[in-house]
C-alpha cells in the first residue's frame, strides 16, 4: 500500500491550514540537499516541528514513503528515543536496538525527522550522530531548540511569523470557532498590533485566537500590552479578562 504524506507525518495537524513560510520551505529543502542533518532552531511556540513536517509532506511524492516522523515529545526516558525512531522508520525486532535501528537503516534511502530534540537532547543527538557515521543515505531534518551539535549539522533557525501570515494564522484560527469571522479594515491594524506583540509567534497566536470570541480584539491588545507575551505559551500562564472590555471592537461574524 502506498504511503501517503498524511501517513508520515500523522494526525497532528490534518485540517488546519499552513500559512506563509514559503523561503523558509525553500531554504530547508535546499540545504536538505546538501547537508545530511539539519536542525530547524527557534523558541518554543515558533513553528520548528510544524514547518519540518510541511518539508517533508512535500518531499512525500519524491521520497516514495522512506521518510518518518519520530515526535520525541512522546517520550519520556531517554531510552525510548531510539524506540520512537525504530517505530518511526518501519523497524521491527530484538537484539540492541541502537544497533539494530543504525544497521536497519545502513544502506537505505531515508529521510528522518527527529522531533523536538531539545526534550532529550543527549539521546537525540546521540542517535542522529551514530546514524550518519553509519547510514550514508540518511538525512535528518531535527527540529529543536537549541542545537544538537553533531558534525556535519547545518542549522536553519527560525522566527515567529512576519506580517500577512501572522495575520493569515490569527484570522484562520479564529474561523475555527467562528466559520463566518471576516477581519474588518478597521481590525487590521490591531490585529497586526496583536500579532506583532506577541512576536509573530504561531503557537501564542493560535492561544490569542482562541481568546478571541470571549475577549473581543481591543480587550486582547490592552491585557498583551502589560502582560508578557511568553506567558501565553505557559500552561498556567493564561491571561484572563477581570472585566468585560467597555468598547470593544466588534467581530464581523455574518
Ligand atoms: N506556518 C504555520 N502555519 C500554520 N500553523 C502553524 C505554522 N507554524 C506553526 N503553526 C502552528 O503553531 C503551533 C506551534 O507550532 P509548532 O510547530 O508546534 O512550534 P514549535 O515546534 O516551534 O514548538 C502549532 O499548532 C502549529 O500547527
Ligand atoms: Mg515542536
Amino acid at each position: 500500500m502506498q504511503t501517503t504524506a498524511e501517513d508520515l507525518v500523522g494526525a497532528r495537524t490534518t485540517g488546519t491550514s499552513f500559512v506563509g513560510r514559503r523561503d523558509e520551505l525553500a531554504a530547508v529543502r535546499t540545504l536538505l540537499g546538501a547537508s545530511r542533518l539539519v536542525t530547524i532552531t527557534g523558541s518554543g511556540g515558533s513553528g520548528k516541528t510544524r514547518l519540518a513536517e510541511e518539508v517533508v509532506r512535500r518531499l512525500a511524492r519524491s521520497l516514495d514513503g522512506d521518510a518518518g516522523v519520530a515526535y520525541l515529545a512522546d517520550a519520556t526516558e531517554p531510552d525510548e528515543v531510539v524506540d520512537l525512531v525504530a517505530a518511526a522508520v518501519g523497524m521491527r525486532g530484538g537484539g540492541d536496538p541502537h544497533d539494530a535501528l543504525v544497521g536497519y537503516l545502513r544502506g537505505r534511502r531515508f529521510m528522518l525527522v527527529l522531533d523536538n530534540c531539545e526534550h532529550l537532547h543527549a539521546s537525540a543527538a546521540n542517535l542522529a550522530r551514530d546514524l550518519l557515521a553509519g547510514c550514508p543515505d540518511v538525512t535528518i531534518l531535527a527540529t529543536s531548540r537549541r542545537p544538537l551539535l553533531v558534525p556535519g549539522e547545518q542549522l536553519f533557525p527560525i522566527e515567529g511569523l512576519r506580517d500577512d501570515a501572522a495575520i493569515a494564522l490569527f484570522t484562520d484560527r479564529v474561523r475555527l470557532a467562528s466559520p463566518s469571522f471576516v477581519l474588518a479594515d478597521e481590525q487590521r491594524a490591531i490585529a497586526d498590533a496583536l500579532c506583532q506583540r506577541l512576536d509573530g509567534m504561531p503557537l501564542a497566536i493560535e492561544l490569542a485566537a482562541s481568546r478571541l470570541r470571549p475577549l473581543g480584539l481591543a480587550a486582547q491588545m490592552r491585557f498583551l500590552s502589560s502582560a508578557k507575551p511568553h506567558a501565553l505559551i505557559e500552561p498556567d500562564g493564561l491571561w484572563m479578562p477581570e472585566s468585560e472590555d467597555a468598547n470593544p471592537v466588534k467581530l464581523a461574524c455574518k
